[in-house]
């Protein structure tokens, strides 16, 4: 498909599901060669994470564990600054580990601050992000993101977990809202 209609908007196929799982498998390398002796916990942010963490765990072939957790911050097609979590993981699921947070994708990064303070507050041992797609120009944190599958413009986009008011997450390709 090379375009979609979700709601009221038009999107474009922008990234297709075989550029992504290229990206992937390169992350996949980067953090063997960083965590494999490690025993990371994996803590995949629902929903939009969703499949981004399954396909990245399947080319993960070093000792790890994975839990989840569910925040939400966007309204629409904008980020906001008020952060919900509706899943929490357990204290002793978290401390002394060294943890990846699995994002689908770091916009303003508010989402990943907030995670990154209530691990610590978990005593998490080390926090590092990996995310499926990172829009450097609306970053405004200070907080490294090192992993990072791809980089995309200021577009909003679908698809491959992300949503438009919850409708695109099935889509298997990643599509940008098409400029009217
Ligand atoms: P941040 O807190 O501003 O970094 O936003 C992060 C969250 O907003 C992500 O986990 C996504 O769920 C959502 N988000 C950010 N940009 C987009 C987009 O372009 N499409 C869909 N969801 C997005
Ligand atoms: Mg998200």
């Amino acid at each position: 498909m090379q375009e979609v209609t979700l709601h009221d908007k038009t999107f474009t196929k922008f990234i297709s599901e075989e550029e992504i799982i290229r990206n992937i498998k390169v992350l996949a390398e980067q953090l063997k060669n960083d965590f494999s002796d490690q025993n990371p916990l994996f803590l995949a942010v629902l929903n939009g994470s969703f499949m981004f963490a399954a396909e990245l765990m399947k080319h993960i072939e070093f000792p790890c564990e994975i839990q989840f957790v569910k925040v939400s911050s966007y309204q629409g097609t904008s980020s906001s600054e008020s952060i919900s979590q509706s899943l929490d993981v357990a204290d002793e699921l978290v401390k002394h580990k060294t943890v990846i947070v699995i994002e689908d994708i770091v916009d303003t990064g508010h989402t990943i601050e907030y995670l990154n303070n209530y691990l610590q507050n978990k005593n998490a041992k080390k926090i590092h992000i990996a995310t499926l797609l990172l829009k450097p120009d609306a970053y405004k944190k200070e907080l490294p993101v090192n992993y990072v599958a791809m980089k995309i413009p200021n577009d909003f986009v679908v698809g491959y977990g992300l949503d438009y008011d919850q409708l695109g997450r099935n889509l298997k390709h990643i599509y940008k809202l098409k400029e009217q």
